[in-house]
């Protein structure tokens, strides 16, 4: 193990980290109403409020409840409406009851975020380690609430038929069309894969292990809207043979006929976004679709989805810091990669792993072991991390997951080939 503190993301103190995070978030929420932050648009999304206790909470509950002699809960009431799923916290609010919370207010929740920030600064220099280490998990996790809370925003407003646009577009930089997909081949060989032990990670990208890759190639790059509109007029969606078979079922049953948020009029496809609704465009990778979207497209495409080791050795040597991803608050959407091999950034790419234990995978003790391992069932492995992830937080090694229908996150695919 590296000598170096696991919170140790950069040159800063834990404390300037600390800030740093929360800050962010207050500044996603700036554009919003109390009425828009208390909304929930559909169960897996939450309002904009319950993110901002619920992150507040983790802190509270870990960190001083647990750690801070003689803390008193800010409120006593707000554990059972704010602990996400945490069975040894006690019992919870429903998750799809979550809009019912009109009050607090989001006057009251960033009033809670201000008194568990002030108790958490006075202590944060005198913590034990493990609640430093706590402290850290806390950050990462507020930031994994961050991109939540982007990617929910959106649902929400994609709900209102005025589809209003939250933040300003990026003024754009004219790209050329990517040309064809390059492919990066690789022989057989066995790769060591997960979490090298060095800096910060989730629990569930170790124990690092050693992996078979079968000789394969993997895209350089991932799919664009341009080639997503080629499968669209091609009847993609309308070709069984094409899909799985719960894909099939899921596309007839919703009426799926394109990716989230896009509309076609008279015969023009648009989408809508952070910045209200405009044109697709076709040289930027593709976003909102699900596992069985992408399986789809790679079947029609006659490749396949890359599995998340052949991913992690194809991303060796590449910036996880590096691409397309949240800075500050703002309009984010998928941006046409300049050029050359892009692993991180602008979607998540879906994998063909299932999200499972690796090897000798254990979960901690106590309650934050619930944090990942129990979710280790039916959902799928998503790599590279997307424009709405904050920078510094994806890594190589990170393992996002979703189910396979889900598409509000920013998710994308990249092809990979047996050869
Ligand atoms: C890794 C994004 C699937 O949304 O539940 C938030 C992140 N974990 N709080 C999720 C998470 C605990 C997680 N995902
Ligand atoms: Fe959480």
């Amino acid at each position: 193990m590296d000598a170096r503190p696991r919170y140790d993301a950069g040159t800063s103190t834990l404390a300037d980290r600390y800030a740093r995070v929360r800050r962010l978030s207050e500044a996603l929420v700036a554009p919003l109403s109390d009425a828009d932050a208390t909304v929930q648009s559909m169960d897996d999304a939450s309002p904009a409020k319950w993110h901002l206790a619920h992150t507040t909470w983790f802190f509270e509950t870990f960190v001083l409840r647990d750690h801070a002699p003689g803390y008193r809960l800010h409120d006593e009431r707000f554990p059972f409406l704010f602990n996400s799923y945490y069975e040894a916290e006690g019992r919870r609010h429903a998750r799809g009851r979550r809009g019912m919370i009109t009050r607090p207010t989001l006057e009251d929740v960033l009033a809670y975020r201000a008194a568990v920030d002030a108790a958490l600064l006075t202590v944060i220099d005198d913590l034990p380690e493990a609640a430093r280490e706590l402290v850290a998990l806390g950050c990462h996790h507020e930031e994994q609430h961050q991109e939540l809370l982007v990617t929910d925003m959106l649902h929400l407003f994609s709900e209102n038929p005025l589809e209003p646009a939250i933040w300003a577009p990026e003024r754009k930089q004219p790209v050329a069309m990517p040309g064809p997909v390059g492919w990066i081949e690789s022989a057989e060989r066995v790769v060591e894969t997960g979490h090298d032990g060095h800096g910060f990670a989730f629990d569930c990208e170790g124990p690092r292990h050693r992996a078979l890759i079968p000789a394969h190639a993997l895209a350089d790059r991932t799919v664009t809207n341009g080639e997503w509109t080629a499968f669209i007029a091609d009847g993609g969606y309308r070709d069984a043979r094409l899909w799985l078979s719960d894909g099939w079922a899921w596309v007839q049953r919703e009426g799926i006929g394109a990716p989230l948020y896009w509309e076609a009029r008279d015969g023009l496809w648009s989408r809508f976004g952070l910045d209200g609704r405009r044109p697709i465009d076709p040289a930027a990778p593709v976003t909102h679709i699900s596992f069985y979207e992408a399986d789809a497209y790679a079947t029609w495409a006659g490749a396949r989805l890359p599995t998340e080791f052949e991913w992690e050795a194809g991303a060796a040597g590449h910036d996880a810091g590096g691409g397309n991803q949240l800075d500050t608050a703002g309009a984010v959407e998928p941006r046409p990669s300049p050029g050359g091999p892009a692993f991180f950034g602008d979607v998540w790419e879906w994998t063909g792993s299932a999200y499972r234990p690796y090897p000798g995978f254990r979960p901690v003790e106590g309650a934050v072991g619930e944090y990942n391992g129990k979710f280790m069932n039916g959902q799928f492995v998503l790599r590279g991390g997307s424009c709405a992830t904050p920078r510094g937080h994806a890594r190589a090694s990170y393992r996002n997951f979703f189910y396979p229908h889900q598409r509000w996150q920013f998710t994308g695919v990249r092809l990979a080939k047996d050869v």
